[in-house]
């Protein structure tokens, strides 16, 4: 992150002796982006944050290993709610499509996760629906519906679904937390385009620094021979550490959990259609992430005013529809939780009528759209996880042809 934060209590300077209240030291932990060469945070442990006792091999259910190329070439649909609902927020991730560069995954999250630490790359979480606490070793995020928050490599973590009633009430059910994982093999950062040379967010930046909400804590966490599961390249492994990880008394820098909410984001509109990159939230390594939000329909009056067709030469495109009601495919099938995916190699846009359907209701007073939708371009082609294919609709790919014929 680009600004500069400090939580709990932390010495005078940088690497000087920091007493704990029993006489000895606190226990310093460097986490450094880039070979130290970026972002980073110093934080200060109670107990040595190297003491492990054992480290044992896990099934890895979420594998890069298992995806296959989108052949024959297709757009695809996904229905996530005929997704396996259950699990936890990490090892009930069900991926959907990935490649080299971002592992895209739906999970509808009833359990307590264990501890986790991702050393592959950073995540950024979008909840859909439901709300968790987010507890790491740099603070807690109470985080509700419309939040992405954005997990640093290495960041070591749990998700705990907010519970519906009192603990031992009979209506103390989970609602399941319905999320989007997108994790990257590299940094989630906001634009460049959006930051001054030293980092500050610009006046033409659709969010600032006020919309970025950062942990609460620290959480001073006590215990003994406490398991966290690492993701690295090789997979995973449950390490157990001799003292829990969140016996952190105070960090302080740049690099740190935090959530944006979806509905803090400030569209960008033009009198006629505005491109894809207006909705840019995130980049992260060879891919985007982007926020379609609620705003004012194209203004001018003899503007098109939903998107055009249209072929990303160089990229993949990838939609969850969130909320709202997405005009460009009326009559797709597409709704509420579907996903689809539009490949490079596709011209895609509106369903054929969609336009016109649209301009009809401008003219009888309509002037806003109401749809909500997270989008991730990346630069190299999607694979796709055999997950996804108990989800798809396979008559998706031709209901651009279905519409025209249909209309004519
Ligand atoms: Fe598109």
């Amino acid at each position: 992150m680009p600004y500069y934060r400090a939580t709990g209590e932390i010495p005078r300077k940088r690497h000087i002796r920091f007493n704990r209240p029993d006489g000895g030291l606190y226990a310093e932990e460097l986490m450094g982006e880039e070979g130290f060469s970026s972002d980073s945070s110093l934080l200060y442990h109670t107990h040595p944050p190297t003491a492990i006792v054992k480290s044992e091999a896990v099934p890895d259910a979420f594998s890069h290993a298992n995806l296959a190329p989108n052949h024959p070439l297709l757009p695809r649909h996904y229905r996530t709610q005929e997704l396996v609902a259950g699990g936890d927020l990490v090892v009930g991730r069900q991926p959907l499509v990935g490649n080299e560069d971002v592992l895209i995954s739906y999970v509808a999250a009833t359990a307590d996760s264990e501890l986790y630490r991702n050393s592959v790359g950073d995540e950024a979480v979008y909840l859909q629906s439901g709300s968790a606490r987010f507890e790491s070793v740099y603070g807690a995020i109470d985080a509700t519906a419309g939040d992405y928050v954005v997990v640093p490599r290495g960041t070591i973590h749990r998700w705990l679904p907010s519970k519906d009633g009192p603990a031992g009430s009979a209506n103390n059910a989970q609602t399941p937390v319905v999320a989007l994982v997108i994790e990257a093999r590299g940094h989630i950062r906001p634009p460049k385009r959006y930051l001054s040379q030293t980092g500050q967010f610009l006046e033409h930046a659709p969010y600032c620094e006020r919309d970025l909400h950062g942990v609460t804590g620290p959480l001073l966490a006590g215990g003994e021979d406490v398991p966290v599961i690492v993701r690295n390249r090789g997979g995973l492994t449950r390490l157990t550490y001799a003292y829990h990880p969140f016996d952190v008394v105070g960090w302080d820098g740049c690099l740190y959990p935090y959530a944006f909410n979806i509905a803090d984001f400030e569209p960008i509109v033009k009198r006629t259609h505005a491109p894809p990159p207006v909705h840019q939230t995130f980049e992260g390594p060879n891919f985007v992430i982007c926020s379609f939000c609620p705003r004012p329909l194209d203004f001018d009056p003899r503007s098109v005013p939903i998107p055009y067709n249209h072929h990303n030469v160089d990229s993949d495109e990838m939609m969850f529809y969130v909320a709202g009601d997405y005009s460009a495919r009326a009559g797709s099938g597409v709704g509420i939780g579907s996903i689809t995916l539009h490949p490079s190699g596709f011209t895609h846009g509106p369903t054929p009528g969609a336009v016109e359907a649209v301009v009809a209701g401008m003219a009888a007073g309509r002037t806003t759209t109401d749809e909500t939708a997270v989008m991730i371009d990346t630069f190299r082609p999607l694979l796709l996880a055999p997950q996804a294919s108990s989800a798809e609709d396979p008559e998706y790919a031709w209901s651009w042809a279905r519409a025209a014929r249909g209309s004519q």
